[in-house]
């Protein structure tokens, strides 16, 4: 039988009409900026801001740094100004990026789903402690994220990053940002393929290639062989997902197009079979379709997710093939979605009789002491390493069987517990007010006090109910895909504002993705917010069928029992 991976090569140059009104898409010809984005990028190339910070800002502080720099291409270097102390939310939309700024940064340096070894993490965790004030958040893109950075400082940092093999290229910009990458890649006993080989080759060929430096925005790359896609793969701009053909064997389908923020999208799901080692060419081709594709004129418009909803997923395809990979992809139906936990949270066995043990910090907040004290157990107990999760967690990987229970003692004893409850192991929170210069409310402390207290309030749950705080409606904590999703914003209170939460309810990845439901005018304040869940969460016990999931119940639960402030009749709460 003939290679079905090898067919004709595609000879026609799919028609796009040229339209009336422009939208910055370099290949139709309008290659002039049509912002003040687009205008910078074209001026100087963020790539080399690199050595203006190397050998000028560093050396002569923050003041000297141009404007364009500071807020514009610092970002490819994985640095953003943060938000200066003293403005609450109701500023954020009153004020000047400038007038927010404070003379330190937050630093973002990626993971892209590589196992960190001791020395890597121990390197994570003394930047930390020596330049960042003991900060360091694991974000849900992979990443370790400081505050408190100085400009003089990052040469320092950057050398020491490079020594673990780490960096922070392109982990903010219009670039390729950091990848998620499958946290148990290559040792889960139910992967399909492991596909770290092709990230390795995205990385090494794509990071840092002036080629690829100037996208319209943020460009998302999210790659699991693992059947739990537990990389978010809907909500990225690029997926690659494993998959089995009857014939070819294990191999990743390819999605495009997924992205939250204002206006959420899922990712389309192509439907085809990609080998690994032809994944990054695949990568390379979604990328350059982006590139140039892509809307420049507005921001708004700019993310992949809008051309390949106006385009649809065949002509996507189409492109694809014809213009930028020289051959079409074999089609084999996309994977089914799975249902449940995607953390990889507790102990498990490994295909090699090894374990990975999977642990929570609280609302990924840790420190640098904690990162050093985790690279410590990693190497007096010969682990193999550590991956950062997209749910704000820390997977460690290659544990011998004896040691099992003794290392999960002494990750308890600092604070990350392999057997977190269930509001520890399924809130997360964003940055928030106290770093981020678009943050409307705070969120890491108020998820942290949250936790606490329904811990205390359902402290056995026995079904999983997440819970996604954000600071605005931009959604890098995922509002619209948990169970109780909230985003932040300043409300009415006995006649004053206060800082609040609108609220979505039900979302869900996986085989439910759905993006949640709003309740009409409805909104909780902070202070309230314990309260609120509390009832919500009382009511969905209490009316549930057995064995029904949160997001299953809210979809058909009546709008008095989840707007809060109704008791289901009979019911008590905690
Ligand atoms: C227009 C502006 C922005 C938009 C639309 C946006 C959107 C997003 C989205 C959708 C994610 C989640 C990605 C995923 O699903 O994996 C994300 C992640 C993230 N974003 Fe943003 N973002 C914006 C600006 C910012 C700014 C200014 C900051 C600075 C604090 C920031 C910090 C983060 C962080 C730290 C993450 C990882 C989330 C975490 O674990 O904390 N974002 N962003
Ligand atoms: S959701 Fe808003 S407040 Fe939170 S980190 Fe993103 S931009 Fe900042």
């Amino acid at each position: 039988m003939s290679d079905p991976r090898y067919t004709a090569k595609a000879a026609t140059k799919t028609e796009i009409p040229r339209p009336k009104r422009g939208e910055g898409q370099w290949a139709l010809g309008y290659t002039e900026p049509l912002n003040k984005n687009e205008q910078s990028k074209k001026d100087d190339s963020p790539l080399n801001v690199r050595d203006r910070i190397l050998y000028t800002y560093s050396k002569r502080g923050f003041a000297s740094i141009d404007p364009a720099d500071l807020r514009g291409r610092f970002r490819w270097m994985g640095l953003y100004t943060q938000r200066a102390p003293g403005f609450d939310g109701g500023k954020t939309a009153m004020l000047e990026e400038e007038e927010l700024d404070d003379e330190f940064f937050m630093l973002r340096v990626r993971s892209d789903g590589a196992l960190l070894s001791h020395d890597a993490v121990r390197a994570l965790g003394t930047i930390g402690v020596d330049f960042a004030r003991d900060t360091a958040d694991v974000t849900d893109r992979e990443n370790i994220q400081y505050h408190w950075i100085r400009i003089e400082d990052v040469p320092a940092i950057w050398e020491r990053l490079e020594a673990a093999g780490l960096d922070s290229m392109e982990a903010c910009g219009d670039s390729p940002r950091p990848f998620l990458g499958s946290p148990v890649a290559g040792v889960a006993k139910d992967e399909i393929i492991d596909g770290t080989s092709a990230l390795v080759e995205i990385k090494e060929r794509f990071i840092g290639n002036p080629d690829f430096a100037n996208f319209p925005r943020k460009f998302k790359t999210a790659l699991t062989g693992h059947p739990g896609h537990d990389v978010s793969p809907e909500t990225n701009d690029v997926s690659f997902v494993g998959t089995v053909h009857p014939e070819l064997g294990p191999g990743f389908d390819l999605w495009v197009g997924g992205g939250l923020s204002t206006n959420p999208m899922l990712a389309q799901k192509m439907g085809v079979w990609i080998p690994v080692d032809e994944v990054a060419d695949a990568w390379e081709g979604v990328a350059s379709i982006f590139r140039d594709y892509g809307y420049r004129r507005l921001r708004s418009r700019a993310r992949l997710k809008f051309l390949v909803a106006d385009w649809g997923i065949e002509k996507f395809r189409e492109v694809l093939e014809n213009e930028y990979l020289d051959r079409q992809l074999v089609s084999n139906p996309s994977p089914e979605s799975p249902v449940g936990h995607r953390d990889h949270i507790g102990v498990h066995e490994q295909h090699d009789g090894r374990f990975y043990v999977g642990i929570a910090p609280t609302a990924g907040r840790i420190s640098g002491t904690i990162l050093v004290q985790l690279a410590n157990l990693i190497e007096e107990y010969a682990v193999a390493g550590a991956r950062l999760t997209p749910y704000q967690k820390i997977v460690l990987v290659g544990v011998e069987p004896a040691v099992v229970e003794d290392l999960v003692a002494r990750l308890d004893e600092i604070g990350l517990s392999a057997r977190p409850s269930n509001w520890r192991r399924n809130t997360m929170a964003c940055t928030g007010i106290e770093f981020c210069k678009l943050a409307i409310v705070d969120t890491k402390e108020r998820a942290r006090t949250l936790v606490g207290e329904l811990e205390k309030r359902f402290p056995t749950l026995d079904t999983p109910i997440t819970v996604n705080v954000n600071g605005c409606p931009n959604a890098c904590a995922r509002t619209q895909v948990a169970d109780i999703g909230l985003k932040g914003q300043l409300v009415m209170h006995e006649g004053e504002q206060v800082e609040g939460f609108q609220v979505h309810l039900g979302g869900a990845t996986g085989l439910q993705a759905n993006f949640g439901r709003k309740l009409r005018a409805h909104k909780v304040t902070s202070a309230g917010l314990d309260d609120y869940i509390t009832t919500v969460v009382t009511n969905f016990l209490a009316d549930r069928e057995a064995g029904e999931l949160f997001a299953t119940w809210v979809a058909r639960a009546d709008e008095d029992l989840l707007r809060g402030d109704k008791l289901l009749e009979g019911v008590t709460a905690p």
